[in-house]
């Protein structure tokens, strides 16, 4: 084989890889709110709606949002019957977590919601946000995750304490292009 036609399919097949790994179907399998140690001041009541278990639902911020406190978003990943930990595992202050995190990988898939991006408000106002039929668009996080049932467990804190957050599992597929 000529090393033209030989670097001709290495290219091919990468770009191959990539387009296969470049999609991910995404199933909601639970969504469980976290309740804060003494006080849940932030309450993501969400639940799993229709055929397609969408999730739908609010969050019912009770004090400003703002950088006092840390959102942290650890993903696990099941192995051998247990959560293990992934190289996932960020903790930010809200509005860096908001622009870093939320911009970037959850607000495509938030698509029918009033939660605002960290360019449209950050600290986010005490008050109610909604998410309707949220279907999770887990397109650019191919580089990050594993496959299979997937777990992020998101939780607000100040000082160690926990006020609120949210655990939901996720079963991650290729999906067939
Ligand atoms: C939680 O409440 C208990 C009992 O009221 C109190 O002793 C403790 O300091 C509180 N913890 C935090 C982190 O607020
Ligand atoms: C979905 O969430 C919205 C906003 O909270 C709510 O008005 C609606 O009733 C919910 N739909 C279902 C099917 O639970």
């Amino acid at each position: 084989m000529s090393l033209e036609l030989h670097k001709v399919l290495l290219v091919l097949s990468i770009a191959n890889s990539a387009l296969v790994r470049a999609a991910l179907e995404v199933r909601i399998e639970s969504v469980t709110k976290i309740f804060g140690d003494n006080e849940t001041l932030f309450e993501f009541n969400f639940r799993l709606v229709g055929r397609q278990r969408l999730l739908n639902g609010t969050v019912i911020i009770h004090v400003d949002l703002d950088n006092e406190y840390d959102v942290s978003n650890d993903v696990l990943s099941l192995r051998n019957g247990e959560w293990e930990s992934t190289n996932v595992a960020v903790n930010f202050k809200t509005c860096k977590y908001m622009a870093l995190i939320y911009d970037r990988y959850f607000a495509v898939s938030f698509k029918d919601s009033n939660i605002p991006k960290s360019t449209e408000a950050c600290p986010i106002k005490k008050g109610e946000y909604y998410a309707r039929n949220v279907e999770v668009i887990a397109d650019n996080w191919v580089q990050y995750t594993k496959l299979g049932l997937v777990r992020s467990i998101l939780v607000v804190k100040k000082d160690n304490v926990v006020y609120g957050g949210i655990d939901v599992v996720l079963v991650l597929s290729q999906k067939i292009m």
